[in-house]
């Protein structure tokens, strides 16, 4: 029997009487179906409910910049290669023969979202996930940054040596003008081995005047681009974390007072993520540290501007919150996840030192809590699996980090199931195309309003965008709401969102037309 082949489509419009499409708008008004739980005495009540959402997306996509803090290191060089190499069209031999640029990696550029079915055997019709919404494509974003390398964007390229040679060779000339502006440097928050590297420094201590300097960086970035918006992004070193201290960084006052004051606890990320709300620029961060000290996130949602983080999901933390979404939910018990790590980038080398790599372990620590705590079959409250992650430096191997993994589960009957991988991550070409999938979604979110039943004034989802969790290993949420870490449910979240957006159901992958019988 052939199998029907699924139908392809670049756009398409929706056509309902839930949907209006305006010069600057998309309306929809939406039923979102949820299921409260009530507690009745020793019983428990399900009650389907429907609200009623209307959801007003903007259409026209803005000139976006995109600051990265960290220009000069294996993401910022590899991020601005990739748009310029795809922007041109270019190809290049390796010993495999001919290699064409692309958008590998990206859930935006290069996934695909089932639209519905096509005719009367309803044939799966499948779109590009980027025409869900109008999305900034990401050879229009303007690419700019610091670091406190000087090394220009080529020359850091190469020593990233991430790229295939002849690329890098296309590319060098149409780099070699770009250097970072110098950046805040406070060598207590990253490892001492840096210090080589930090020859572009914004002189002086005062963390004042850094952040004033900051905030003009942005400034003129947006004025020189002729830009509509900003995003500023960290893919700097990871930090250590800084402690959280009440009259510090507890709330935004006491944070913006202890920058006046010097506070040594006030991080050069924290400074730029202030500086970015002041700008009224969203916020992301792709690495561990806490940035996002109690202080900030309070100045984001005073001054209502979007933030993200933290620290990028690419490799080994991606795969295991789909494996452990997998075996929990197919009643398996994992018992124990040990994760080694490999690497020989100048990440690694920043990791090495104890502080950067507890960052880290926090970071990839929690990733199964969501998934273990949903099964009270398998697992007592507060019981856990054993969860170890070590991180070694090898230079060798640099960036084609490895990634070795035990998953340890009890089966029917007391067996034992083991699984073992091994994961060859090619770091920045994972990380790269999350960095523009986290621009490009955070400005989509920044675009979508929403007015509930019970509401009068269209309001934008709340200034911490747990949308983004799905490129995040450690997702910040708002206040209360629950944290997701299972990948294909963070997937669902955006798409579905999106879907809302236009007036379409969520895809519930039901297929009703085919089950006959
Ligand atoms: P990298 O070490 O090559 O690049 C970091 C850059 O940041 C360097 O050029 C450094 O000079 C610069 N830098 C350090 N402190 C700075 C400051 N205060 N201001 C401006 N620039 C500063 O590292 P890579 O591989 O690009 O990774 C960047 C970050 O992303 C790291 O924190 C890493 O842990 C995180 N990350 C990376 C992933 C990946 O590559 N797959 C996955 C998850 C997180």
């Amino acid at each position: 029997l052939m199998s029907i082949l699924p139908l392809h489509v670049d756009d398409f419009e929706v056509r309902s009487p839930n949907v209006t499409y305006s010069d600057d708008f998309i309306e929809a008004s939406y039923q979102y179906h949820t299921t409260e739980i009530l507690k009745e005495g020793k019983k428990t009540v399900a009650v389907p409910k429907c609200v009623e959402y209307q959801f007003r997306t903007e259409r026209k996509k803005p000139k976006l910049g995109l600051m990265l803090v960290g220009w000069g290191g294996n993401n910022g060089s590899t991020t601005t290669a990739g748009i310029l190499a795809n922007k041109m069209g270019m190809t290049w031999m390796t010993k495999n023969g001919e290699k064409k640029a692309n958008y590998f990696g990206s859930l935006t550029q290069a996934s695909t979202c089932r639209l519905g079915g096509h005719g009367p055997n309803c044939v799966d019709t499948y779109v590009p996930f980027s025409s869900l919404l109008p999305m900034v494509h990401p050879n229009d974003l303007v690419v700019g940054g610091w670091d406190i390398s000087s090394m220009n964007l080529a020359d850091a390229m190469a020593r990233a040596k991430v790229l295939d040679y002849t690329l890098q060779q296309q590319l060098a000339p149409h780099m070699k003008h770009l250097v970072p502006l110098p950046s805040i440097y406070y060598p207590d928050f990253i490892a001492a081995n840096q210090t080589d590297r930090a020859d572009n420094i914004i002189p002086g201590q005062d963390k004042k005047a850094h952040l004033e300097h900051i905030r003009n960086d942005i400034r003129e970035f947006k004025k020189k681009n002729g830009l509509d918006k900003v995003i500023v992004l960290w893919t700097g070193n990871t930090e250590r974390f800084s402690s959280v201290q009440s009259g510090v960084n507890d709330t935004s006052d006491n944070l913006l007072a202890a920058i006046e004051a010097n506070e040594a606890e006030v991080s050069p990320s924290t400074i730029f993520a202030v500086a970015s709300i002041l700008e009224g620029s969203i916020y992301i961060n792709g690495s561990p540290q806490n940035t996002f000290v109690p202080g900030v996130i309070q100045l984001a949602e005073q001054h209502d501007v979007m933030i993200g983080g933290d620290d990028f999901k690419s490799g080994q933390t991606k795969m295991k919150s789909v494996m452990v979404d997998f075996l929990v939910s197919a009643g398996i018990k994992p018992t124990a996840i040990v994760s080694y790590n490999h690497l020989g980038n100048n990440d690694g080398k920043n990791l090495s030192a104890p502080q950067t790599f507890r960052s880290k372990e926090i970071s990839k620590s929690n990733v199964v809590d969501d998934m273990v705590n949903s099964n009270s079959i398998m697992y007592k409250p507060r019981e856990h699996p054993d969860h170890v992650v070590v991180i070694k430096y090898v230079p060798t191997v640099a960036d084609s980090k490895r990634a070795m993994d035990e998953y340890t589960s009890e089966i029917f009957m007391g067996g034992t199931n083991t699984i073992v991988m091994h994961n060859t991550c090619e770091d920045s070409l994972l990380a790269t195309p999350l960095i523009l999938d986290l621009a490009i979604l955070a400005d989509m979110t920044s675009r979508i309003k929403y007015k509930r039943a019970d509401m009068t004034e269209w309001s934008s989802f709340h200034p911490i965008m747990s949308i983004l969790s799905y490129l995040i290993k450690a997702p910040l949420v708002p206040p209360g709401a629950p944290i997701v870490n299972a990948l294909f449910k963070q997937r669902a979240c955006i798409e579905n969102i999106f879907r809302a957006c236009v007036g379409l159901p969520a895809d519930n992958h039901m297929l009703l037309e085919h089950k006959r019988g």
